[in-house]
């Protein structure tokens, strides 16, 4: 499992500290080495997105002040189902409902809670039934329109 993440100015040092939680089970995409004050969300979100899209066994974790502005954003890119989460169950739901391949937080969640979200996300699997398959092929199916 490979795992991209990428943060805007906001969450620079929430990200470090997520890196090294992380870096022990799964290979670490940085793709935010460098932020500046006024570097904008959507180049950071539109990378990751483009990334994930383009590999296979790749998920994506998004920072900024909200993670709504990421969010907006990977989501212009095809394929990809980056959920907005703000905590536990959202997290685990956005895999197995969902098959988000990104998630989109907002750095001032507490630490902890931001990598148990995390955690929880690229752990957990799709449930793979039958009226979820059917609900993400109709975002699909729209998206091809
Ligand atoms: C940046 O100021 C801020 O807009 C961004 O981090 C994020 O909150 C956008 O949704």
């Amino acid at each position: 499992m490979k795992i991209v993440i990428a943060t805007d100015h906001n969450g620079v040092e929430q990200k470090k500290i997520i890196i090294n939680s992380l870096i022990n089970e799964y290979e670490i995409i940085d793709m935010s080495q460098e932020n500046y004050d006024t570097d904008d969300y959507p180049d950071f979100a539109i990378n990751v997105a483009e990334y994930v899209r383009d590999n296979e066994n790749t998920l994506g974790i998004l920072l900024c002040g909200t993670g709504i502005g990421m969010s907006i954003a990977a989501n212009k890119v095809k394929d990809i189902r980056c959920a907005h989460v703000s905590n536990l169950a959202e997290a685990k739901l956005a895999r197995m409902h969902n098959n988000a391949n990104i998630i989109a937080m907002s750095y001032r969640n507490n630490i902890n809670d931001l990598i148990d979200c995390i955690k929880a996300f690229v752990k957990t699997n799709f449930a793979n039934e039958e009226r979820h398959i059917r609900r993400i092929n109709k975002i699909s199916e729209y998206e091809k329109r």
